[in-house]
């Protein structure tokens, strides 16, 4: 370990900060190696007791410290790498400090670094301590007012939150800009770009009619690739304004893109920063789900300036209060913008498969965490993925007005405040008068509940009774977990139609609070299917008699999109079990199948319906009652899909050839689902006709857009032989070489080739002249698809890709331990599988073991081996 053994912090022992720092005057004068960082602040004491006057501050340089105007000696002070101890003060002063930073060194990509040529920032969760004294926690808010100071001209641009106040040059070529935030905030909001930059630029006008600037700041080789990101920029302004009645509150709005960047986006007050790959955007270096995935980006970082800026976190536990809050808008905004019925399975398959194997291992955790040890290993699909589930059940449970007018009343309540989850639900439960104290219960429980629903019809009576129960696992100290509060959307299919309840409308919402309970609806004229869990209303393992007849009448006739397309991956993955097993493929499926390819919803909804059960989702099927075997799931899967290429293979050709002529390139939704239509039909057709790599190859000279061209060199790099594979490769990357963005692509295209040897690819691609192990997203596409995404050449029996894994990790986690404890995640799940137990484990040991290990990867490695 770097520094002892870490503590563990726990959230019973919040306490409220010693003092306030209500101003802080920041300059920042940046040279070629160095940085020197002036503050100014304003410091009140807020509590009565002795407790000392400590500052958080981390591997800072100190150059200069004075309170009040009076320089401190070294002895006055203390300070050991992480924390500054000042001498007792009054009640207030101003502390002066000045200290030395070394962006150009900071491979972490936390706090002031530098990506290729441009300087930024990233602060949360706990970064602004890497730049200067402060008390880092986002409970202290603080008016800032910035100077930044540079050479012109490899700078020209200097940029950071809030408004432009001034500007001016100033000697020896070098120029400075002044910016005023005028919203107090957490320094984990705080930002500063400086920069060669080029800029759209274009405004918006607010419904109260004021003009807010917009800007995408990119190097000037992207700056044909920003329009998307602009247009969703717009579109987010105006939905917030629309549906949450949300106005911005600047008048500029600024993003920057950088290549270097650890996560996908960030959300600083006035000044987003960018990943790239998360905001540049054109038909050549984009797919059809990275078009969508922009948008959903955009719209998330600007929502935060409500959920987030404005209303912030008391404490990082509370993550969930602005991330599961804002995931849940960001995913209406989709929804409401595309296809809410694709948009909604793919969240759900996105859940089921990550967030419930997450829950499911040594990382689990509640919604809102009651310790950490590295905050940053908690920004998880649990906070995430489960925290935006638990907002949408709210939404459920008091219907979208009551709802939205809980959002509003807890906006206005507590502006300018850093706050609590339990502070949200109150104010929903304030304006609804609903009763939230069970609901709470899902921010304290970690783990999936189990649903169980049984379904009687007694024909006499004309009732249908459901029994519900719920098992939502145990304590570590063997009790049962209570039951908890959970909404569940239910149809009945009679006679093929759906059914209208006496209250009016085909869904009925019912509120399960019990371990056991009964529900019956009465008037029920023949015995139904009853279609369950609709939009899945609640983030469970649903289990209910799932009998081929009833799968097959709800693939066929329910109505709600997820009912239908989740019958479809129970019945798909039955039959996947059952041919694992050895038994043959019932015509019953086959005929369901068949009735799923003529089922009439659009093209997009078709795909997913059609798209077999994936390989992880299986997995996690079958670790519910045994131990994982991928490569018995692969193999049955792959059978599944050849019977069903052949089959149908008429289907599949017409619609692959369905476009021969395409219309020119458009990420608009029907372009989106002929696409995802077609593109299925390849894949189907390549296990089925050997013409289909022609066919392939055909497309894939003719495309005008990345997802045509992804889709086709997939079958080719997956279907072809090894010159095959070579020469369109070798091909493509001649093509895009100069596009670091399809370079990502093409590493992950050959990482995730399924086959045993790919390790070998993997390891030779390290040594590739485009690979670089300082950009996060290349070791994502390279590393990160290989161990996360394909599963029979990770889990290689002789061990080699965990080894593989195993020296990544050694050679990252010191110099970006964000970024290794994130690739440890494979490895941590080591338990459940069938085969590879004591390789995985001893490459945990090994880590565990390292010099120099970084508490990222102590704490999730720790974990692992501990259960
Ligand atoms: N606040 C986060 C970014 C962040 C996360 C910074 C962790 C530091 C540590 C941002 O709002 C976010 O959630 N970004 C997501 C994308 C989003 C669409 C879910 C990301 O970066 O992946
Ligand atoms: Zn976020």
């Amino acid at each position: 370990m770097r520094d002892g053994t870490p503590t563990t912090i726990y959230r019973k022992e919040y306490s409220a900060p010693v003092f306030s720092i209500t101003d802080a005057d920041l300059t920042f004068a940046i040279y070629d190696g160095f940085t020197l960082v002036s503050s100014i602040l304003h410091l009140q004491r807020q509590r009565e007791d002795e407790a000392p006057w400590v500052l958080d501050g981390e591997d800072l340089e100190i150059e200069q410290i004075e309170i009040d105007g009076t320089p401190l000696q070294q002895h006055e002070y203390s300070y050991d790498g992480r924390q500054l101890t000042l001498p007792q003060i009054g009640e207030s002063c101003q502390l002066l400090t000045r200290v030395r930073i070394y962006p150009e060194a900071n491979t972490a990509l936390e706090g002031l670094y530098r990506s290729r040529t441009i300087y930024c920032t990233q602060c949360e969760a706990e970064g602004f301590r890497k730049i200067t004294f402060f008390l880092d926690r986002p409970d202290v808010l603080a008016i800032f007012k910035v100077t930044v100071e540079a050479d012109k001209a490899s700078c020209p641009i200097l940029l950071s939150n809030g408004n432009a106040v001034a500007q001016e040059d100033l000697t020896e070529g070098r120029h400075r800009s002044v910016w005023h935030d005028p919203w107090p905030k957490p320094c984990y909001l705080f930002a500063l770009v400086a920069g060669d930059l080029e800029s759209v630029s274009e405004s918006f006008t607010t419904a109260s009619g004021r003009e807010v600037a917009l800007n995408v700041f990119v190097e000037a080789k992207d700056v044909n690739y920003c329009d998307h990101a602009m247009d969703s920029l717009k579109r987010s302004m105006k939905w917030d304004e629309q549906v949450y009645g949300l106005e911005y509150d600047l008048d500029l709005f600024n993003i920057v893109a950088v290549d270097d960047f650890n996560m996908g986006a960030m959300e600083n007050k006035g000044l987003n920063i960018f990943n790239t790959s998360c905001v540049l955007a054109s038909p050549d270096i984009t797919t059809d789900a990275g078009y969508l995935r922009i948008e959903s980006i955009v719209a998330h970082e600007y929502f935060h300036n409500f959920s987030g800026n404005r209303v912030t976190c008391r404490d990082w536990f509370q993550l969930s209060l602005k991330e599961g809050f804002t995931v849940f808008r960001d995913s209406q905004f989709s929804a409401d913008m595309n296809s809410a019925g694709v948009k909604r399975v793919e969240d759900v398959s996105f859940l089921r498969t990550h967030q419930f194997a997450e829950d499911a291992g040594p990382m689990a955790h509640p919604v809102r965490p009651d310790s950490f040890i590295e905050i940053s290993n908690f920004y998880t699909l649990t906070v995430y993925e489960k925290g935006a589930e638990v907002v949408r059940m709210l939404h459920t449970l008091l219907g979208h007005d009551l709802f939205i007018a809980g959002a509003k009343y807890y906006f206005a309540k507590h502006d300018g405040q850093a706050v609590t989850c339990d502070d949200f639900v109150s104010a929903m439960e304030q304006v609804s008068e609903k009763d939230l104290t069970q609901f709470r219960r899902w921010y304290e429980q970690s783990g999936t509940p189990n649903l169980i629903i049984d379904d009687q019809y007694d024909p006499t009576a004309r009732r249908v009774t459901l029994t519900v129960t719920q098992n939502n696992g145990q304590n570590s100290d063997g009790a049962s977990k209570p039951p908890l509060h959970l909404p569940v959307a239910i149809g009945l299919v009679v006679k093929g139609h759906s059914h209208t309840f006496e209250e009016g409308g085909s869904t009925r919402l019912l509120e399960v609070t019990e371990a056991k309970q009964v529900f019956e609806i009465d008037n029920v004229e023949d015995k139904p299917v009853v279609s369950l869990l609709r939009g899945f209303s609640a983030p469970v393992r649903l289990q209910s008699a799932d009998d081929d007849d009833t799968l097959a009448a709800l693939i066929g006739s329910d109505s709600d999109d997820f009912v239908k397309w989740d019958a479809m991956q129970r019945y798909a993955s039955r039959v996947i079990e059952a041919q694992a097993r050895g038994e043959p493929l019932s015509d019953a499926f086959i005929s369901a199948y068949r009735q799923a390819m003529s089922s009439d919803i659009d093209d997009a909804m078709k795909a997913q319906l059609l798209t077999l059960p994936s390989e992880e989702y299986l997995a996690d099927r079958q670790a519910q009652h045994g131990l994982v075997d991928v490569f018995e799931i692969r193999g049955a899967r792959e059978d599944i899909k050849k019977i069903l290429a052949t089959e149908f293979e008429a289907q599949w050709t017409s619609w692959f050839s369905r476009y021969e002529n395409p219309e020119t390139y458009q990420a608009n939704g029907r372009q989106i689902g002929q696409r995802a239509l077609r593109h299925l039909a390849l894949s189907y057709l390549s296990q089925a006709r050997p013409e289909a790599l022609d066919w392939a190859e055909t497309l894939l000279g003719n495309a005008d857009n990345l997802s045509d061209r992804l889709a086709t060199l997939r079958v080719l790099v997956n279907g072809g032989d090894e010159s095959t594979r070579s020469a369109v490769l070798g091909n493509f990357y001649q093509q895009w070489q100069h596009e670091a963005l399809i370079v990502n692509q093409w590493f992950t295209l050959q990482a995730t080739r399924p086959s045993a040897d790919t390790v070998e690819s993997v390891i030779a691609l390290q040594n590739h002249g485009a690979f670089d192990w300082r950009n996060p997203n290349k070791i994502r596409a390279l590393v990160g698809g290989f161990a996360s995404a394909n599963p029979i050449a990770f889990h290689r029996q002789d061990g080699a890709g965990y080894a593989f894994l195993g020296d990544v990790i050694a050679r990252v986690q010191s110099a970006n331990p964000q970024i290794a404890a994130r690739l440890c995640t494979p490895l941590t799940r080591f338990r459940r599988y069938a085969h590879g137990v004591d390789a995985m484990q001893s490459q945990l040991e090994r880590i565990a073991g390292l010099d120099n290990l970084s508490r990222d990867v102590f704490e999730v490695v720790g974990k692992a081996l501990d259960k």
